[in-house]
């Protein structure tokens, strides 16, 4: 037998056609949604100095943005609310005539076709930027109070439903709180919004410039007693188990590129679709290496994609979601 080791593998990889033969991964547009910041206002294009290429954007501004992404093929988007006014509570997460309903029905005006989905949490509403409402724990030691917090991303999600939203996306954290908005959306006539639950979502430094972008770094403290420890694999996948059986239709790790091996353990234990958050430092320091010359963006966006696809996401919130598209165009 004349084995001819030397070219083994590399046969299959001589030319561009054959390579596009082999290649196991496809990263499609179909994969992407984009995250967009809105604020009250009109005309409002406010560039995100820490997320070069990002921008906050009032609703009508937004609808432009959406109606450019849909064009491009884009099939959905994520928003983000900064509201007028921050209180302890929260409460311009779940007013009905906040930010986040105006923005979705300016989008939906704009493209009925674009899938809209809302972040639900309350960091970017409370004047101390956690993601609940605060109280002294039993250490004496102000901390998030999981339960009246939960009540509270209900009424949030059922305002951003009511206002059209297409899908809605807890992302606090707190236990119990797929459920409870499953419970409040099928009590409303919404039995048929999707949830998609920010499962494994992990207490990161890479989260820095979304907070800038979003004006939500907590004030006090941090988020390590409601997001999860780096460290832990096992228990992201009892988080997205429960989050599961609470009765998320999608569930997510976030971020993604630390965290690839959760997200391949996810895919190889459930049978769901199954996303992935490429975060804002992860964008960030991408664009800043390139802005040094020191990498080339395009390259390293798409393979980080690419990576990401591999480790088993199907869907991927990524700020390079308008650029992929196009360059996923030709
Ligand atoms: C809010 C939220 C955060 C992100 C998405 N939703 C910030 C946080 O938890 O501090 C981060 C997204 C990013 O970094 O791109 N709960």
């Amino acid at each position: 037998m004349n084995l001819h080791l030397s070219t083994r593998l590399r046969r299959m990889r001589r030319n561009e056609t054959l390579r596009r033969m082999a290649r196991e991964t496809r990263l499609s547009v179909d994969n992407l949604i984009a995250p967009l910041f809105v604020r009250p206002g009109a005309g409002v294009r406010n560039p995100i100095a820490s997320m070069p290429g990002q921008c906050q954007f009032s609703p009508d501004t937004l609808a432009e943005e959406a109606r450019a992404l849909a064009d491009l093929g884009v099939p959905a988007v994520i928003l983000f609310g900064i509201p007028d006014r921050k209180d302890a509570e929260g409460s311009g997460a779940y007013d009905p005539d906040g930010i986040i309903p105006r923005a979705v029905a300016a989008v939906k005006a704009a493209r009925p076709d674009l899938c809209v989905i809302t972040d639900v949490c309350l960091c970017e509403y409370t004047d101390h930027g956690h993601c609940g409402v605060v109280r002294p724990n039993r250490d004496g030691v102000q901390d998030v109070d999981n339960d009246a917090t939960v009540d509270l991303l209900a009424r949030e999600a059922l305002a951003h439903a009511r206002a059209g939203a297409d899908m809605v996306a807890p992302s606090d954290m707190m236990d119990g709180r797929v459920g409870a908005i499953r419970d409040a959306l099928d009590a409303h006539g919404f039995a048929d919004l999707p949830v998609m639950a920010y499962s494994a979502k992990f207490a990161s430094a890479f989260y820095g410039p979304f907070r800038d972008a979003a004006e939500s770094p907590p004030q006090f403290g941090d988020r390590r007693s409601y997001q999860m420890d780096p460290a832990n694999a096992r228990e992201a996948l009892r988080e997205i188990a429960l989050d599961l059986d609470e009765g998320a239709d999608i569930v997510m790790v976030k971020p993604a590129l630390p965290y690839l091996d959760i997200l391949r353990a996810a895919a190889d234990t459930f049978d769901i679709p199954l996303a992935a958050y490429n975060v804002s430092g992860e964008y960030a320091m991408v664009k800043a290496a390139a802005a040094n010359g020191w990498i080339e963006e395009k390259r390293a966006a798409l393979e980080m994609l690419t990576g990401i696809r591999r480790a088993g996401a199907q869907m991927i919130l990524t700020y390079w979601a308008k650029d992929a598209a196009g360059w996923l165009r030709v």
